[in-house]
């Protein structure tokens, strides 16, 4: 499995706030959105070897991690992504991890433990920044974790402590959107055929 995990400061923690109907105002939802779409589909297919994290630090319920892999059973279509996440977040349980839709989870996790529970599982760490080493001449197993900023970027004091466990890597010399790199990224993986 490979793994996306897309940090955002000011996404929205509640359903009712993409119910609204503007992903802007939700703290950005869209930016998410577009990144998960390049993290998971294809021209008429899916990725069932993605599995996407959203840990969303906005208000009124922070944090709160989603993960999401697409199946044949979940049936996602690309234009209902913001309603699945709406309804994720409108079913999250407090001390549970939620199994919303198959494969569809909902808990209050921060940003580290997320990181610390998946590098204690032997995936590899890998942080997108433009300052990394290159993203073509690096090695990468066969489960990595790929950890991607919204707009604002990635938060100073977790980065900090991530460099300890994770890897710097660069998509190219421009700062380019999230979602951008997300399909640079799954781009190299393919050619490599990870
Ligand atoms: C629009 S950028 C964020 C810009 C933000 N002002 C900053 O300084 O981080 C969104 C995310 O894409 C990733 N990113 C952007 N350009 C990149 C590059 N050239 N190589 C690797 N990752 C990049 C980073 O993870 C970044 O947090």
């Amino acid at each position: 499995m490979k793994h996306f995990i897309y940090f955002s400061s000011k996404a929205s923690t509640s359903g009712k706030a993409l119910s609204q109907g503007d992903l802007r105002k939700a703290g950005r939802i869209d930016i998410a959105i577009h990144s998960f779409i390049q993290g998971v589909y294809l021209s008429k297919d899916f990725r069932e070897d993605v599995t996407f994290h959203f840990i969303f630090y906005g208000m009124p319920d922070p944090p709160k991690h989603i993960e999401i892999t697409v199946t044949n059973e979940l049936g996602l279509n690309k234009k209902d992504i913001s309603k699945i996440i709406q309804k994720i977040l409108y079913k999250y349980k407090p001390n549970q991890k939620t199994e919303v839709f198959p494969k569809c989870f909902i808990e209050k996790k921060s940003f580290l433990k997320v990181i610390d529970e998946l590098k204690k599982q032997g995936k590899e760490i890998f942080i997108l920044d433009k300052k990394g080493e290159s993203l073509r001449k690096i090695k990468i197993s066969k489960e990595p974790v790929f950890i991607i900023g919204d707009h604002e970027g990635l938060p100073k004091k977790e980065l900090k402590r991530l460099k300890q466990i994770a890897t710097k890597i660069s998509a190219g010399p421009k700062t380019y959107f999230a979602s951008q790199v997300v399909a640079v990224v799954n781009n190299e993986l393919d050619i490599r055929n990870l």
